[in-house]
This record gives structure tokens, sequence and C-alpha cells, in this order.
């Protein structure tokens, strides 16, 4: 097993040019300019959330892994031209962020080892084959602005090709202050519980918790019913 490393900006490669200036140039689906309006955020149907739901996850996000935005394992810095995960990564030490600022508690799922809570939740998305990510981020921590390279799900399914894969973001509690959601231009906050968004491929977005409460998002990936 290689060894996590938490990258500084002196960990970047020589002349790093930023994976957000390559995307610029590459990914034609976006218009990739802040003063212009978009359709970025797909407002889904409302998910159901239950109370059973909501006191699991104050409880067992409690015990899962947490995961630093610039940290990475020794031996994929050197891919991070073809490992857009790395290349993510990456990005957020040469636009400032550290591991003070990047933590989350981050669990990844697959449907048959989900309590019957979170199977429930995965199966209104209507998803295919899909799995769930618990995810809490601590007042003063975000996730930065990144796009989803869906590893965890490829992986597992054996899937090679992201443009059929989805992945919903469901809130599970009622917005609060400091909590914020924003994919492509669309800033996402003062939603209710069981609100859920998703997004075109590749499209960047980010979340924040500047607030006073933990922030908790469920991510749900798969293929969409269509494919
Ligand atoms: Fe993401």
């Amino acid at each position: 097993m290689t060894k996590s490393i938490n990258l500084k900006n002196s960990d970047l490669p020589s002349g790093y040019k930023s994976h957000l200036s390559e995307m610029k140039g590459k990914d034609r689906s976006w218009h990739f300019d802040p003063s212009l309006k978009d359709k970025s955020a797909i407002k889904l149907k409302d998910i159901i959330i239950c109370k059973e739901l909501q006191d699991f996850l104050l409880e067992y996000c409690e015990t899962i892994p947490v995961e630093i935005g610039t940290s990475a394992r020794e031996g994929d810095l050197k891919n991070y031209k073809t490992n857009t995960l790395i290349g993510n990564k990456l990005d957020h030490v040469f636009h400032g962020y550290t591991e003070h600022n990047s933590q989350m508690s981050y669990e990844r799922l697959s449907r048959e080892n989900s309590n019957p809570l979170l199977k429930d939740v995965i199966d209104q998305t209507k998803l295919k084959n899909a799995s769930i990510g618990l995810i809490k981020v601590s007042p003063g921590h975000v996730i930065p602005w990144h796009y989803d390279s869906y590893v965890f799900y490829k992986k597992t399914n054996n899937v090679e090709e992201e443009n059929n894969v989805e992945r919903h973001i469901v809130f599970p509690f009622p917005w609060h202050w400091g909590h914020i959601y924003q994919i492509g231009n669309n800033v996402i906050s003062n939603w209710k519980k069981g609100e859920s968004y998703t997004w075109p491929v590749f499209r960047y977005h980010l979340a924040v918790n500047a607030g006073v409460k933990d922030f908790y998002l469920l991510a749900i990936t798969g293929l969409r019913n269509d494919s």
C-alpha cells in the first residue's frame, strides 16, 4: 500500500498548469464563464427522507473515514495527466487549499452493502446499478471546485465510460446557515429536506460549510434509466 501524502505547493509538478485550464480548452459542453447565466443544476424530484435515516446519518457519519481534498497516494502523483481525480486534487493545491480546509467524512457503499434506509433512497432515484456516498462536511471545510471522475463507481461496476453515469446529490436535512452547494454557475442554498439535483457529466461543482452545523450530503451514482 502506498502512503498518502498531504500535498503542498512545492509538490506540484514543475511547470504545472491547472487541470481546470486544460478543461476550459477541452470540454465543449460548458462555457466556463462565471459571468454567464447557465442551467448546470438540474432539479430532480424530491427524495423522501425519514427521521430514522436522519438519525442514522448523524450517528454513522461520526465513524466513517475522513478524506482530505489535498492528499493523494504517492504513486498516483506521476499519473496526474491521465488520472483526472489526481488532476482535480492538484488543482486544489494549486488554488491554495490545504488539509486544514478541505476535509470531509466520506463513505461509498454499494447497494448490497447499504442498509434498508439507504437502499430506499437509492431506489427512489431510479438509477440503475447505483451506489451511495455518505458525506459530512464540518464547519470551516469545503469540497473545492472540481468535477467527478466516478472512480469508485466505474471500478465496482466495470463501467469504462462516464457518459451514461449520473450522480444525484440529495440534501437529507433542511438547509442551515453557511451550507452552500454550487453547480456550474448555479448557487444552491435554502433547500428543503430531500431536495435533489444532478448536472451534466464533467460539470464543475463545490460544497461549502461556513456555518455552525455539520453539512450532510448523499451522493447516489448509477446509470441513467435510458442507458
Ligand atoms: Fe463531486
